[in-house]
């Protein structure tokens, strides 16, 4: 069987930045005729089960992106059997995944997303739950930047699955 690389999105609701992140993503190997698993998930309980917040669903939308089907789940140690690169959006989601890691190798797996854009500078996603319609047009701005060079990665086969990739 062959072996597709896995992505996983993750922030605190997942119901704003990782569902876009997500969103963004598989729009973008659709288009590019790549063969990638991406999907999201987050640490809350409140909104398990939920479609993401309507302003993200919103934002999605006009950039011809459908986030509408996705619905909120929790993250679980057994993430990181499943994927090769697991991407957070601040320094508290990579907190929180990284108490969850078993191993060095877990925990290698894990990076914030900004970092694929400048490796190092630990830029982070802001939480856009709070905050008005235009924090969701920078969540998106800065996620449609993170998207565009995973893909390049993908593509130049920079990244790939199941190798270390970093
Ligand atoms: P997200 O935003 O982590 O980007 O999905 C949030 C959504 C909901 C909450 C926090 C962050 N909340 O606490 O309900």
């Amino acid at each position: 069987m062959r072996n597709i690389m896995k992505i996983l999105m993750v922030c605190l609701g997942n119901i704003c930045r990782s569902p876009l992140a997500e969103g963004l993503l598989k729009h973008k190997f659709r288009n590019n005729k790549l063969d990638v698993q991406v999907d999201s998930c987050g640490f809350e309980y409140d909104h398990l089960g939920c479609q993401p917040d309507y302003r993200a669903i919103e934002i999605a939308a006009m950039n011809d992106i459908d986030i509408t089907d996705k619905k909120a789940r929790l993250f679980t140690p057994a993430n990181f059997d499943i994927y090769d690169k697991i991407l957070v959006m601040d320094n508290n989601n990579l907190r929180m995944v990284a108490s969850k890691a078993r191993t060095k190798d877990d925990l290698k797996k894990v990076d914030l997303i900004m970092n694929v854009v400048e490796p190092g500078s630990n830029k982070q996603v802001p939480d856009p739950y709070y905050g008005r319609r235009d924090h969701f047009v920078e969540t998106f701005e800065m996620l449609d930047v993170a998207t565009d060079k995973i893909v390049q990665l993908v593509k130049s086969k920079q990244w790939s699955a199941n190798q270390d990739n970093n």
